[in-house]
């Protein structure tokens, strides 16, 4: 009977994970002041291999973009021109996802833990509770004078949510650490990206040991 139960719920397990997560609502006050997240901002890079807490998912894809003005539809981030280009994936034990900022949600996109593929430091990778790929919809940018120039707004997109995930986890007590060093030859296949939009960084965020 016991064996039977903890198949069912592996098998409940497994199939949740082939879905779209949407997340509970962010917390939108409380929390560390801006002050003391600005001192406590640092690179972590021994984590436990936890998983998040369905809040701290929902805060985290908050912080890095997520909509805090939904009349106006928009970001915890500024886009020249309120481009929105930013295209950010996500790396979990269970799936790969895309987050969309309109839904608030995990967009289900393959099933498996891709997060060591993502990266050279593949320790730190697999114990990573969340491996997010910066990538950049450069048609989005209808401006500027080529794609060089395209791709640094892009970059510059990217750094403020890097920024405010930096930022939220020292707010929240937990690590993370931005990865110039990624796979540049598999990272955009895992995702299926084309020319049109490059990956710009990564960043691993996890419960620190
Ligand atoms: C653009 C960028 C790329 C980075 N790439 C890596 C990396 O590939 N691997 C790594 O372990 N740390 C990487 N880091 C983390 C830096 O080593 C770290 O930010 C730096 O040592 C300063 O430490 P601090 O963030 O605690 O101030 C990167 C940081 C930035 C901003």
């Amino acid at each position: 009977m016991k064996k039977l139960m903890i198949l069912c719920l592996a098998v409940l397990t497994a199939g949740l994970s082939a879905q779209n997560v949407k997340l509970i609502a962010p917390q939108t006050s409380g929390g560390a002041t801006l002050r003391e997240a600005l001192t406590k901002r640092c690179t972590n890079r021994n984590y436990t291999g936890k998983e998040l807490s369905a809040q701290q998912l929902s805060d985290l894809f908050y912080s890095a973009c997520g909509m805090n003005r939904k009349d106006a539809k928009k970001l915890t981030i500024p886009t020249a021109r309120n481009a929105q280009d930013l295209v950010l994936y996500a790396a979990t034990k269970q799936a790969l996802y895309r987050y969309d900022a309109a839904s608030h949600s995990l967009v289900f996109l393959k099933k498996g833990d891709f997060r060591q593929q993502f990266g050279m430091q593949k320790g730190m990778f697999a114990k990573a509770a969340v491996v997010l790929i910066y990538t950049s919809d450069l048609k989005k940018l209808n401006f500027g004078n080529s794609d060089a120039e395209k791709k640094v707004y892009a970059g510059v997109h990217a750094g403020f949510a890097m920024q405010n995930v930096g930022l939220y986890c020292a707010a929240e007590g937990l690590g993370n650490v931005i990865i110039g060093s990624y796979d540049r030859k598999k990272t955009p296949e895992l995702l299926g990206l084309t020319k049109g939009q490059p990956v710009l960084m990564v960043q691993l965020v996890g419960v620190l040991k």
